[in-house]
């Protein structure tokens, strides 16, 4: 028996269950079973572009003996139609409501990635389109990112955290928008900011006027702040916002305003060029204050190359941790357990 069947949001497990799931993950690193997962395949369905998920799933599986395979609609596929109800006489050729069982039945578990359409907010805060993708599997399951959802990567910055003796209790981690020439979806601040929360950390969300995070997410971040002993505010005042800061956590993201209309996302975001990270924001910090991302980022717009390329930047080990972050969710769903 499996101790996790579905990874799909890092909120369903208790404290216990992150902190031995960590607990594996640094194990894994120190200590390699390069045969516990010996025979088992993953399936990997990307229907957004990736390289850190595609790259560390693989890495994962042969690191724990086992295989993995990967689907994506630029390989030499029929062609992939996900709307419901459609008649398909154009170039889509196949279905997801059949290509995703088939896929699954390939292996002893599913990932998959299914990003927000950003058309609607409620369908998107309500993951419509992953929880419809998951409905067709009966294997176990694992979210490499969703609409409002990116556990995988929330684990590996947890860990991030944990390996850089970043209190939980007392932390002050700022998550802040950047300027990016497009909407981003609304999966990885909803989910950092999440487990920041979970972590029991002070969390202050910087942002413009406009580039609020949805009240359904704020609300949920603030539930598990409590329960933890965290807390969570926002604001537009980088100083105040700033003052004290351990973490700076940046990214892009939709307006919330604007939501599914480009043209005046485009317009509010254009007047917020500024907000590229830069040295002079981490004046008010904590001396030795980190800066996060969860890449891939853009240079000279999200973040200067100083900081990137700075002491302060810990972003290669955010992404490499995602391996090993992924290995124990893999050993716990398909090998010994936690
Ligand atoms: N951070 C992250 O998920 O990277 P990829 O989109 O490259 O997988």
């Amino acid at each position: 028996m499996s101790d996790i069947n579905r990874f799909d949001d890092l909120a369903d497990f208790a404290a216990d269950q992150i902190s031995a799931l960590l607990g594996l993950s640094a194990r894994l690193e120190q200590h390699p079973e390069p045969e516990a997962l010996k025979g088992k395949v993953l399936s990997l369905l990307f229907l957004n572009p990736s390289l850190r998920t595609l790259a560390s799933f693989q890495a994962s599986m042969t690191r724990l003996g086992g295989g993995a395979f990967v689907i994506s609609p630029e390989m030499s596929i029929h062609g992939l139609e996900t709307r419901p109800g459609i008649v398909m006489d154009g170039a889509a050729a196949e279905h997801v409501r059949e290509a995703v069982p088939v896929i699954a039945s390939y292996g002893d578990a599913l990932g998959l990635r299914a990003f927000a359409e950003r058309r609607d907010l409620v369908e998107d805060l309500e993951d419509r389109e992953y929880r419809n993708l998951a409905e067709l599997v009966s294997t176990p399951l694992i979210n490499m990112e969703s609409a409002i959802n990116h556990p995988c990567q929330s684990l590996a910055d947890w860990k991030t955290l944990d390996d850089l003796g970043i209190s939980e209790r007392g932390g002050k981690f700022v998550l802040s928008w950047a300027y990016h020439p497009s909407a981003l979806p609304l999966a990885v601040p909803s989910a950092t900011m999440q487990m920041a929360a979970m972590r029991g950390m002070d969390v202050t969300v910087l942002r413009p006027d406009g580039f609020e995070l949805p009240p359904l997410v704020m609300d949920k971040a603030r539930l598990l702040a409590e329960r933890s002993g965290g807390s969570i505010r926002e604001t537009d005042d980088r100083s105040e916002a700033m003052e004290g800061a351990h973490v700076l956590y940046a990214k892009s993201w939709s307006s919330t305003r604007h939501y599914g209309d480009k043209h005046s996302d485009y317009q509010l975001r254009n007047r917020h060029e500024d907000w590229c990270v830069a040295e002079a924001w981490f004046q008010q910090a904590a001396a030795d204050c980190r800066f996060m991302h969860c890449l891939p980022v853009r240079r000279n717009v999200v973040v200067s190359e100083a900081v990137l390329d700075g002491p302060r930047s810990v972003v290669v080990a955010e992404a490499r941790n995602r391996m090993w972050v992924q290995m124990a969710v893999l050993y716990a769903m398909l090998g010994p357990g936690l």
